[in-house]
């Protein structure tokens, strides 16, 4: 069987996108640039981006479009013994795929409370009480099931479901095409509401302000790596699989660049759209900065909310940024859902239909785990293990594994010969040693730190 292609240049780049650009960019960037030394994060953020970001993204798109196979496949054809990295690879994603869901229907019944801002006054109260099931104090054991939860939780599903039933061009392709175009427009008009606002501004200066003395801290720049790796979904599978789709004929350095860019650009318009919010919320609330900054799930699900509260039509802007969410959470997780579907495909023969059912089902089933009571608990532990280990030790054994063990100079060639503009030998450096060395650096750092 023909193998299924990208419709247009247009739609892999989207996808691609939309792959990269996720929860982390609003969540999780703006606090580490605010906290790695705010305007002065752009510096060693933008040369993790050259050096690690940009090339392991033109090293994952000409071995995807050259062996025309998932992550397994591709690895096994490099080196059969290399197989088992694509699994492992695999297995993270599938494991991704069961509690990112459920954090994206999370986002879509809170798209829906936005419209009255049912979490009332007190948003922690209600997140973790109502919302989450969570008494005073913490389950011991996972405990029932929050039924009003199922119903997000497969629409969550659904997203993901469709796209890999229908296929690359018909599925993932058209979502992207509409999602991508919506989501940066959502962001823009959140911005242009919020900068309005007073307050937003000093929120945004306290962002962009440089802190020069930090530039000289390793941990900013393993911050700063380490955020690169993880927000352009490279070393795990996922830009893998999708290059698996390009035609014959692709202009790979192009293509790779426009990718890391347009996630970069995005997650600095999400940074100004976060801090604009925080300021405003500060003003109002009479409140420092640093009182009401936070991140991740606290930031998404406390915090926003009661800047939602305090804001001119609350009603009209609260759906818009959690749909923002929503839209930037599907698009990531038909990706992850895909490099799981493209892997499992590629060794069975099974028909997209089936692959899409068995894995979509037997996902809906684990992810239920992540809506018991005992639910965040889980999804937190599981959650840090993988972004601090899982992940990055994938980075690093694909890099040591195809830097140093395959004859690396042929695929800079049939990057080269298949695109625009060439990348030079700084390419195989910044993959053998800056990316190398940068993983090793920070994996010894979380590992050491989990004693
Ligand atoms: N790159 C996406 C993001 O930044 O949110 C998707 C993603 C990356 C999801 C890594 C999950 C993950 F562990
Ligand atoms: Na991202």
């Amino acid at each position: 069987m023909k193998r299924e292609q990208w419709g247009s240049r247009t739609g892999f780049i989207l996808a691609a996108v939309g792959s990269a650009v996720g929860l982390g960019n609003i969540w999780r960037f703006p606090y580490m640039a605010y906290e790695n030394g705010g305007g002065a994060f752009f510096i060693p953020y933008l040369f993790a981006m050259l050096t690690a970001g940009i090339p392991f993204m033109i090293l994952e798109f000409t071995l995807g479009q050259k062996y025309r196979s998932g992550a397994p496949g591709t690895l096994r054809r490099l080196n059969h013994r290399f197989e088992w990295l694509g699994w492992f690879q695999v297995m993270i994603c599938a494991v991704i795929a069961f509690y990112y869901v459920v954090v994206i229907a999370w986002a879509i019944s809170y798209t829906w409370f936005a419209v009255d801002q049912s979490w009332g006054d007190d948003s922690n109260a209600f997140f973790f009480g109502e919302f989450l099931g969570l008494g005073d104090n913490s389950p011991s054991s996972l405990g029932s099931i929050q039924t009003h939860l199922l119903l997000p939780l497969v629409l969550a599903w659904a997203a993901s479901f469709i796209a890999t039933y229908r296929g690359v061009q018909g599925g993932i392709e058209k979502i992207n095409k509409v999602l991508m175009p919506l989501l940066f427009i959502l962001v823009l008009v959140l911005i242009g509401r919020v900068a309005s606002l007073p307050g937003a501004l000093n929120g945004i200066n306290w962002l962009l302000e440089p802190d020069f003395s930090k530039i000289w801290d390793l941990k900013v720049w393993s911050a700063a790596y380490g955020q690169i790796f993880f927000t352009l979904s490279v070393g795990f599978a996922i830009m893998l699989s999708y290059a698996s789709f390009l035609p014959e004929k692709s202009d790979i350095n192009n293509n790779a660049f426009m990718t890391v860019l347009m996630n970069c650009g995005f997650s600095m318009l999400a940074g100004i759209m976060v801090f604009g919010a925080l300021g405003y919320m500060a003003h109002a609330q009479q409140k420092e900065l640093t009182d009401v900054v936070s991140s991740g799930v606290g930031l998404a699900f406390v915090t926003l909310p009661t800047a939602i509260n305090l804001l001119p039509a609350p009603g009209v802007t609260g759906p818009l940024f959690f749909l923002a969410l929503v839209f930037a959470g599907i698009s990531s997780h038909i990706s992850i859902a895909q490099a799981v579907t493209t892997g499992l495909m590629d060794k069975t023969g099974w028909s997209r239909q089936k692959t899409a059912i068995i894995f979509c089902g037997t996902g809906f089933v684990v992810s239920l785990l992540f809506i018991t009571q005992g639910g965040l608990l889980l999804l937190d532990l599981v959650d840090h293990y993988i972004n601090n280990m899982a992940l990055l030790g994938s980075c690093l054994l694909e890099l040591f594994l195809v830097g140093w063990l395959c004859k690396l100079s042929d695929y800079q060639k049939r990057a080269n010969e298949l695109s625009e503009f060439s990348v030079g030998i700084w390419w195989q450096l910044c993959i053998k040693f800056v990316s190398i060395a940068m993983l090793i650096v920070i994996l010894f750092n979380n590992i050491v730190g989990a004693f």
